[in-house]
Formats: structure tokens, C-alpha cells, sequence
């Protein structure tokens, strides 16, 4: 069966109730589209856990801050809805900004504390944008279980302390960190790297791999590790804006003082005009 291509709120949500009520678990992949397999891993990883497989497409405007890249965030419809299909979604939803958000919307949803840290002071706003937006998805699309990438490791945290404290009855999957050959995560925004961007842009999984060794070699002082991955990447690159080099642990995305337990190194940096994020966790 080709795949189903809905735009509307009301006909993806009348789409997902008749299935619902046929008893068909649904499973749910948001996106900005601009696929790439770090996407289409998500797809994979839910297909086997649901019958039917919407992914959404919306570049949310909501979340991108009145600097960042919403005009020239790279969009192909037709390519993704292969990539969709190949993934085996049955479902795409490819809402407007006006049918998510009419005139006269006004409801937010904030998910504090843990938007603090990280990326929330370099993005103000940016965590409301994503938690509105996929609270409203939920709602519209009515999924069993919903999977997110651990690139986006405090937008997973989030979400998934959104749908705690909310009471939204889905499961969430977190799918791991998809890469290139050299290391470096894929995402819709690695295409405005100029080629010499590209090469350099290898020293942001250098500096974590450098950081999981040290850890490895029992170095316990977070401090000692973040100035050596700070190094690294002021060594490597010719002009990198170090947004943040950080080691917080997984459960609130707050610094640890000693690196134990479960912990996230994270990292994110600009690169020109690209702003490029990752990090590993580990168990120590
Ligand atoms: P987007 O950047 O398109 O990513 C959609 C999903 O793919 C997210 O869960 C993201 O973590 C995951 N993803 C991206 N690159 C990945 C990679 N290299 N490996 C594994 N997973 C990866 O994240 C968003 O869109 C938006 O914020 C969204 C959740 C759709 C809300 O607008």
C-alpha cells in the first residue's frame, strides 16, 4: 500500500482513532525532515513494535530562536516521503504553521530544570518550542509508543519528563547516536558545512572519544577531562565558538563534581554558521 500522506489536525486525528479503535498499536517518529538514517533508524527501530508507523515532518517554528536557522532549514518532501517508505512508515503527517498553530494560540508547554543546562542558555526558548510542539503531536497523532535519537540527548530527557509529569500514556524509545564513517553524528544541518567545516567538524567525536578514554584510564575529576576535550577541540578546528564542553549526570542534566554512576558528556559548538551538538554517555 503507498504511503498515506496526511496534512490536516483533524484528519490524522480521525486517521489514528478509527485505527485505535480496531484495536492497531501505533507507533509515532517526529521530525524536521531532511531525512537522513539517523531518522529513518528510528523508523526501524518502532516498526517491529506497532502496526501501524506515522512519522511526522514539521519544521517547528516555534523552537528555531529569531537568530537560528527556520528560513534556510533544509527541506525535500519528495525525498523523505521515499525514505519514509523505504523505513516501512505507513503514515506521514506534513502539517502548515498555520494548522499547527492558528492565530490566537497561546498554550505553552515548559519543562524546567532540565531546560536550564546545556543547550537551554545558548537556545532560549528553544525546549518550549520542542515540548509545545510534540505535546500537540501526541495529542494529534495518539501513538503507543513514540521514539527520539540520543544525539538530542536533553531533548529525549525532556520528553520523556514531559510525558512523566503529564500523564501521556506512551512509551519512549530513545534509538542511539547514528554517525558517519569519521565519527560525526548525521543531521539535517551538517549540509551547510563547507567542505573544510566538514573535515574539522570529525573533532567534535574526537574530543569524546578522548574524554571516554580518560574516564576508561580512571580520570575522575570532571573538571581535568572537559579542559583536555576543550583542547582537543581548540587543537583541531581553526576558529570554533566552544558553545559549552560539559559532563552533567543523566537523570537532571546538572554538572556532576565526580564522574561516577551513569553520566553524559556533551558538547556543542559552532562551526561558522553551523551549530553542531553530541555526546556519549557512559557507565562508570
Ligand atoms: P529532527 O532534528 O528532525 O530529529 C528528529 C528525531 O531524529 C529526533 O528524535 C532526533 O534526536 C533524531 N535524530 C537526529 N539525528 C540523529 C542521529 N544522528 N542519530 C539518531 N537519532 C537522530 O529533533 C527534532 O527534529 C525536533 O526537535 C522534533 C522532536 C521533531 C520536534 O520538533
Amino acid at each position: 500500500m503507498p504511503i498515506t500522506l496526511l496534512d490536516s489536525v483533524a484528519a490524522m486525528q480521525q486517521h489514528s482513532l478509527a485505527l485505535r479503535t480496531k484495536g492497531k498499536r501505533l507507533g509515532f517518529v517526529p521530525t524536521m525532515g531532511y531525512l537522513h538514517e539517523g531518522h529513518t533508524s528510528l523508523m526501524q527501530l518502532l516498526r517491529p513494535r506497532c502496526d501501524v508507523l506515522v512519522a511526522s515532518i514539521f519544521v517547528n517554528p516555534m523552537q528555531f530562536g529569531p537568530h537560528e536557522d527556520l528560513s534556510r532549514y533544509p527541506r525535500d518532501l519528495e525525498r523523505d516521503q521515499q525514505l519514509c517508505e523505504a523505513a516501512g512508515c505507513d503514515v506521514i503527517f506534513h502539517p502548515t504553521p498555520q494548522e499547527i498553530y492558528p492565530a490566537g494560540f497561546h498554550t505553552h508547554v515548559a519543562v524546567e530544570y532540565l531546560a536550564e543546562t546545556l543547550c537551554g542558555p545558548w537556545r532560549p526558548g528553544h525546549f518550549h518550542g520542542v515540548a509545545t510542539v510534540v505535546a500537540k503531536l501526541f495529542n494529534i497523532v495518539m501513538p503507543h509508543v513514540a521514539a527520539f535519537g540520543q544525539k538530542d540527548a536533553q531533548q529525549a530527557t525532556i520528553i520523556k519528563q514531559m510525558v512523566r509529569d503529564l500523564n501521556f500514556p506512551i512509551d519512549i524509545v530513545i534509538g542511539p547516536t547514528i554517525r558517519e564513517a569519521d565519527g560525526l553524528a548525521k543531521s539535517s544541518r551538517n549540509v551547510y558545512l563547507s567542505p573544510e567545516e566538514r573535515l574539522e567538524a570529525t573533532s567534535l567525536y574526537g574530543a569524546l572519544s578522548l574524554g571516554k578514554s580518560m574516564i576508561e584510564k580512571d580520570a575522575r575529576d570532571p573538571a581535568v577531562v572537559v579542559a583536555a576535550m576543550r583542547q582537543h577541540l581548540e587543537q583541531h578546528m581553526r576558529a570554533p565558538e566552544i558553545q559549552y564542553v560539559e559532563i552533567v549526570n543523566t537523570r537532571d542534566l546538572h554538572p556532576v563534581e565526580k564522574i561516577e554512576g551513569e553520566i553524559l558528556m556533551a558538547l556543542a559548538v559552532r562551526l561558522g554558521k553551523t551549530r553542531l551538538i553530541d555526546n556519549f554517555m557512559l557507565k562508570v
